[in-house]
């Protein structure tokens, strides 16, 4: 189980609106107390934060807002004595403009070796005027931006994040000797971003298919530049640095890939887990829930492994406010279009409970997105002028992005920041936090907070003694048991459903329902 923190908005220590280093060193106690394994922190390193960090200007450093290598390291060592693991987040796919080889690249003669880091090329045309191809920025827009000498760089993100030529030596041996320097530190693994998308077809065809868009699995075979077969090859390199670590770093990626791809990324010699996104994207719905589940569990098992489910992190519409939308609605679309008058609050934090237990009733690893143990919603109406993520502007201001997943955390009821820090923060939270706060939930067993904590430990001392699950046929029910006799069933029909007589309830999403023999809709149970 680890907790994903999401570190400008986690807990700011200087008071300056940004989380930081030092805020989530503060906070050990509190996710120890969670019961959660482990965190993984994004991005932390030196960076013109263009996009949130994921746009990396020195992996050997850290920003100076979230603080100093030694307070890393410091972070590193006490979660360490608070019994938590800590998982770095590894940006190989692109570096940042304001990198070092990028800016000698940007200075360097065509044909020079600095160039060959990146994908820079020739545009077409007479003149080489028009872009080398079609390819697109999954942020809007073209994905080749024009240097000043007439060639053209390739980025599939922000224009300030050049893609790294993955076929060049170089490259590969500078990420090998980027993860001996994290784990040196004491880093226990990494989350790897856009793990999907390091090879490129260096004949740099047109795309066929424009439909790949981000944090969206492409299903297309043979893709220019998503999940093709020479990125295993980096991989590979890396697990073999990997395992030569005796504190056994492990590593997750990130890829968005169609559910049977996902097997190519956990083989032995690879990840040890990747995100079942499939899985997040589910709508609340019986038959789509089951099938994504049962996919993801069969997907891993071919090649030995179990799925690492997730319900929400930074990039998406948060599950809480996901799950209160009315079938067929987009959330990302939403956030902007509406109808706003749609959500279904009270609905939508209903399901977000059950979902958890589901998720935690099921095998294989779980990662959790702060503040979702306090049900926060996705704050969709941040006002424009507030907006950080490039995808607003990129998108021609068509999309309004994933700033509304960001919004820093509330720890008590009051204060200039609920808690967060000693200013104001670096995004406005509503005033609806408060009440969601650590400190009104803490301690009141009808809470979220509290139900995640007791599922949390719950599942630490119920660990199965098999990774099998057998599927249950219930008109309605979402169930499935081990043979262990643990039983989980989420109901998603429209009518309370009665238990199995005699069973011994363990812990249920809707614990003020006074009608314990039945389950309501959009509620879970564990029982046995
Ligand atoms: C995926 C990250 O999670 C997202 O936040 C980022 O914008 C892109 N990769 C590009 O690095």
């Amino acid at each position: 189980m680890i907790y994903q923190v999401y570190i400008r908005s986690f807990a700011d220590s200087t008071g300056d609106g940004t989380g930081d280093i030092n805020g989530i060193r503060s906070r050990l106690a509190y996710l120890r107390d969670l019961g959660v394994d482990g965190l993984w922190v994004n991005p932390w390193y030196r960076s013109p934060l263009h996009d949130g960090g994921y746009d990396v200007a020195d992996y050997r450093d850290i920003h100076p807002s979230f603080g100093t290598l030694d307070d890393a390291k410091g972070l590193i060592c006490e979660a360490h004595e608070h019994g938590l693991r800590v998982i770095v987040d590894l940006v190989p796919n692109h570096t940042s403009d304001e990198h070092a080889w990028f800016v000698d690249a940007r200075n360097a003669p065509p044909d020079d070796p600095a160039r060959n880091r990146y994908h820079i090329l020739t545009g077409k045309g007479p003149s080489g005027a028009a872009p080398p191809n079609n390819w697109s920025s999954v942020f809007g827009g073209s994905a080749w931006e024009r240097l000043s000498d007439g060639q053209w760089y390739l980025h599939l993100f922000d224009h300030t994040q050049p893609d790294l030529n993955w076929s060049n030596r170089e490259v590969q041996d500078e990420f090998q000797d980027i993860l001996r320097f994290w784990l040196d530190l004491g880093a226990d693994g990494f989350r790897v971003d856009v793990a999907h998308g390091l090879g490129k077809d260096m004949s740099y065809p047109d795309e066929r298919d424009k439909s790949a868009e981000i944090l969206v699995s492409t299903g297309i075979h043979d893709h220019p530049f998503w999940d093709r077969d020479e990125t295993h090859t980096y991989i590979r390199q890396w697990r073999a640095v990997l395992d030569s670590y005796p504190h056994d770093p492990m590593m997750v990626a990130e890829a968005w890939v169609e559910p049977d791809r996902t097997p190519l990324y956990v083989r032995p010699d690879e990840y040890h887990q990747s995100f079942a996104f499939d899985f997040l994207g589910s709508p609340w719905q019986l038959d789509e829930l089951r099938k994504r589940t049962a996919r993801a569990l069969a997907s891993a098992g071919s090649v030995g492994a179990l799925p690492s489910w997730t319900l929400s992190n930074h990039d998406v519409v948060r599950h809480t406010t996901r799950y209160g939308l009315p079938p067929g609605v987009d959330p990302r679309t939403w956030l902007l279009d509406g109808p706003h008058d749609a959500l279904d609050p009270d609905l939508g934090l209903r399901r977000a409970r059950a979902a958890v237990l589901l998720m935690l009733a099921l095998p294989g690893s779980v990662y959790l997105y702060q503040g979702e143990e306090l049900g926060l919603p996705e704050v969709w109406d941040l006002s424009t002028d507030v907006l950080d993520d490039p995808v607003w502007v990129n998108s021609g201001h068509a999309v309004k992005g994933r700033d509304g997943c960001r919004v820093p955390l509330p720890w008590s009821r009051s204060g200039p920041s609920l808690g967060f820090g000693d200013g104001p923060p670096w995004l406005p939270q509503p005033a609806s936090f408060a009440g969601r706060s650590v400190e009104v939930q803490a301690g009141n067993p009808d809470s979220t907070l509290e139900l995640y904590r007791s599922a949390l430990a719950l599942r630490r001392r119920l660990v199965p003694t098999t990774d099998e699950i057998g599927w249950m046929d219930i008109p309605g029910i979402l169930g499935f048991r081990r043979s262990d006799g643990f039983s989980c069933w989420v109901n998603l029909s429209d009518d309370a459903i009665r238990l199995p007589a005699g069973s011994d309830v363990l812990l249920r999403s809707d614990p003020g329902s006074g009608r314990p023999a039945l389950l309501s809709p959009d509620t879970a149970v564990w029982f046995s």
